[in-house]
C-alpha cells in the first residue's frame, strides 16, 4: 500500500489523515496516510529516515516546517517558490523530493467553487503579512481582482510583501489606518485568531455584499467570523473549506485523481 504522511510539530490535532482517508475511500485508491510529529532540528535527516522506513510517496507539511522545507528542497513548483513555503511533497522512487504548495489554490477554489464567490473585478483586502498571507497572494491575483490591499499591524511588512508581487497585478500594502474604501472580499490571514483577537479594522471597509473569510477554523466560530456576523457581512466564512481544498489538490498531485471535496467538508462539519 502506498504510504503518505503529514509532518508537523505538534501534529496530533491534524485533520489531514481523516481528509485523505476519506478521499482514498471515495476514489477507491489504496493508500495509508498518517500524522507524524517531527522535531525542529535536522528536518531533512528525519524525512530521509521516514522515507527509508516507510517508502513514502508523498508528504504534507504543516506548522512550523513549511518555510523550512522551502529552503531545503531544490526542486520546487513555481507556485511553491512564489509562496516561500512548501505544504506538499511528491517523493520519487529514488527518494527525490519535489516541493509544491497547494494552500493558495485551496483558498481560491473554496471561495470560487464552494462559496460561489467571484474574485474577478472585485476588491480584496488581505489582513496580515506573514507566511500565511504570502502563500495565497499569487493564486488570488491570478483570478484578476481589481486590486489587492495587504493591511498589517506592522505596515512595513505589508508594503514589502506587496512589492514582491508587483509583477502579478494591482497590489499594495500598509497599516490598518491605510485601509481606504470598500472591499468585496476580506481575508484574515493574521495569527490574531489564535489569541481570539480580531485585527482592529473598521466595518466601514465592507462592501454591501462583502464576504469575510478567516483562513482559520474551529469547532466554534472564530473571532473573525464572529466579528463578520456582528457587522452583518453578507458572508462570514471560516477556513475549513480551504483546508479540504488544499488537501484535494495534494491528493491530485499524488494520485492523478481529483476527489470531491464537498462531502468531506460536510463530514468534518458534523
Ligand atoms: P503565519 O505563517 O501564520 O502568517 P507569521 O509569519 O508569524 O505567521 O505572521 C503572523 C501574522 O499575524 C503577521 O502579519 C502578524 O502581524 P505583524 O507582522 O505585525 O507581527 C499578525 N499578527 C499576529 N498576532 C496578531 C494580533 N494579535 N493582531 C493583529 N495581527 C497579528
Amino acid at each position: 500500500t502506498d504510504q503518505y504522511a503529514v509532518i508537523g510539530h505538534p501534529i496530533s490535532h491534524s485533520k489531514s489523515p481523516k481528509i485523505h482517508q476519506a478521499f482514498a475511500k471515495q476514489t477507491g485508491q489504496s493508500l495509508e496516510y498518517r500524522a507524524i510529529d517531527i522535531y525542529p532540528d535536522d528536518v531533512a535527516g528525519q524525512i530521509q529516515q521516514l522515507h527509508n522506513a516507510l517508502k513514502l510517496k508523498g508528504l504534507n507539511v504543516t506548522v512550523p516546517f513549511k518555510e523550512t522545507l522551502w529552503s531545503l528542497i531544490d526542486d520546487l513548483s513555481e507556485r511553491a517558490d512564489r509562496a516561500g513555503a512548501v505544504n506538499t511533497i511528491v517523493i520519487s522512487e529514488s527518494g527525490n523530493l519535489f516541493g509544491d504548495n497547494t494552500d493558495g489554490v485551496g483558498l481560491s477554489r473554496d471561495l470560487l467553487s464552494n462559496h460561489g464567490l467571484t474574485i474577478k473585478d472585485k476588491r480584496i483586502l488581505l489582513l496580515g503579512a506573514g507566511g500565511a498571507s504570502r502563500g495565497v497572494i499569487a493564486p488570488l491575483l491570478q483570478e484578476a481582482p481589481t486590486d489587492l490591499f495587504i493591511a498589517n499591524r506592522t505596515a512595513e511588512k505589508a508594503t514589502n510583501l506587496a512589492n514582491d508581487f508587483q509583477d502579478l497585478g494591482a497590489i499594495s500594502g500598509g497599516g490598518w489606518s491605510d485601509i481606504k474604501g470598500k472591499f468585496d472580499i476580506v481575508i484574515n490571514a493574521t495569527a490574531a485568531s489564535l489569541q481570539g483577537e480580531v485585527p482592529p479594522i473598521s466595518a466601514a471597509c465592507l462592501a454591501d455584499e462583502a464576504a469575510c473569510y478567516d483562513m482559520m477554523y474551529g469547532d466554534r466560530d472564530t473571532a473573525f467570523v464572529t466579528w463578520a456576523k456582528a457587522h452583518n457581512a453578507a458572508h462570514a466564512l471560516d477556513g475549513l473549506g480551504m483546508l479540504v481544498e488544499q488537501a484535494a489538490e495534494a491528493f491530485f498531485l499524488w494520485r492523478g485523481i481529483r476527489p470531491e471535496s464537498q462531502p468531506v467538508i460536510a463530514m468534518l462539519r458534523q
